[in-house]
């Protein structure tokens, strides 16, 4: 039972502390080699070089969108093309203010500070991070007592990026203050091949374009989940196959790990399922769903239910999540008629 709920979560594209060293290998050093988001690296690039034409820092910038599309790549990649420092931090290891504090006024012109999970900042700790934004200098109270006193301190012309699963997490006085806000879309199933042939070139492995192919149907359009699946399917055909990564291997691979080839998982059926035979097809509140199939809001929320938005199982409305025609036939279901649709009246 253990072995299977490892294996089932292959699919959740939250980094697992074991493949640190295999996200950091594949990661994307260039823009160049940064595959797909087309839009996003256009305005990226343009903003940069007018930045660099004025000899200014850029922009503070927010980047938003579900795990593993390429948030934290992308803030390297935009550090390493400004020519200036990075510094790496989070959102929860930033406790204090006076912590934050600390590291702004270490930073150098022109650095970039990158905050991973910002959704997770306190109040007090954000709201020091809204004058170094904007004003580039923040208050800071020495002493105690009576005798404290408030000095301000200038910062260095510093970027901001920070990164975000969930943009309704943060608190709109954060959000206005950064100059531009890019939200990472899934990708389009070609990008994901293209991914999965440069990492198969890096890691050494012989991947034919159909093979990767099917690997991409199954990686939820998101590459941290392609470079696992090719990780893992590469594993089993050395067990099995002589290290051939045959269709046969990557079916009985995926099957093994609980994996369909659209990318689904049992998490996915038990998400559709739920929604389908415990509410009548919804609409369902996400508390509601969460306690009827017995998992976390969270992991529903950021993880599971992007993937089943974009690719058409479920749908999101007022009332709460409902379950489209696409989820009935995935689970065999003949999907209900209508019954809000007005009568037919006139034949
Ligand atoms: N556009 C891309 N082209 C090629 N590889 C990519 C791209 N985006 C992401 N990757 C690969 O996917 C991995 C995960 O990306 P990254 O760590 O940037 O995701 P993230 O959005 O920061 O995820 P999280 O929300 O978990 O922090 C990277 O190590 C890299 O190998
Ligand atoms: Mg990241």
């Amino acid at each position: 039972m253990k072995e299977e709920t490892a294996g089932v979560r292959v699919v959740d594209a939250r980094l697992k502390q074991e493949e640190a060293e295999l996200d950091t290998t594949l990661r994307p050093q260039s823009f160049a080699e940064y595959v797909g988001q087309a839009d996003i690296k256009t305005s990226l690039l343009i903003a940069i070089q007018a930045a660099q034409g004025r000899s200014e820092a850029l922009d503070h910038i927010l980047l938003f969108g579900p795990p593993g599309l390429g948030k934290t790549t992308l803030a390297h990649i935009i550090a390493h093309s400004m020519g200036g420092g990075l510094r790496v931090t989070s959102g929860s290891a930033i406790e204090r203010p006076g912590d934050l504090a600390a590291i702004l006024t270490n930073l150098n012109a022109g650095d970039i500070l990158f905050i991973d999970e910002i959704h997770r900042l306190g109040r007090q700790v954000e709201e020091v991070l809204y004058s170094a934004m904007e004003d580039f200098a923040i208050d800071v109270v020495i002493g105690k007592g009576p005798s404290a006193r408030s000095i301000r301190l200038d910062l260095p012309k510093f970027t901001l990026i920070g990164a975000t699963t969930r943009a309704g997490a943060l608190s709109s006085p954060l959000r206005d203050r950064f100059g531009a806000t890019y939200r990472l879309d899934f990708y389009k199933e070609i990008d994901i091949q293209k991914i999965l042939d440069r990492s198969a070139r890096i890691l050494k492995i012989k991947l034919p374009a159909t093979q990767a192919a099917l690997i991409a149907a199954a990686s939820r359009r998101t590459p941290r989940t392609a470079n696992r699946l090719l990780k893992r399917i590469r594993d089993f055909a050395q067990v099995h196959n002589q290290g051939i990564i045959s269709e046969e291997i990557i079916r009985r691979a995926l099957n093994l790990m609980g994996v369909e080839a659209n990318g689904l998982d049992s998490v996915d059926r038990k998400i559709l399922s739920g929604i389908v035979e415990r509410f009548q097809g919804g609409p369902v509140g996400l508390s509601a769903l969460a306690a009827a199939i017995a998992e976390e809001k969270q992991t529903i929320e950021e993880v599971y239910e992007p993937y089943l938005l974009q690719a058409g199982f479920i749908n999101r409305t007022a009332q709460g999540r409902v379950a489209t025609k696409s989820a009935y036939q995935h689970l065999n279901l003949i999907p209900p008629l209508p019954d809000k649709a007005p009568p037919a009246l006139f034949k």
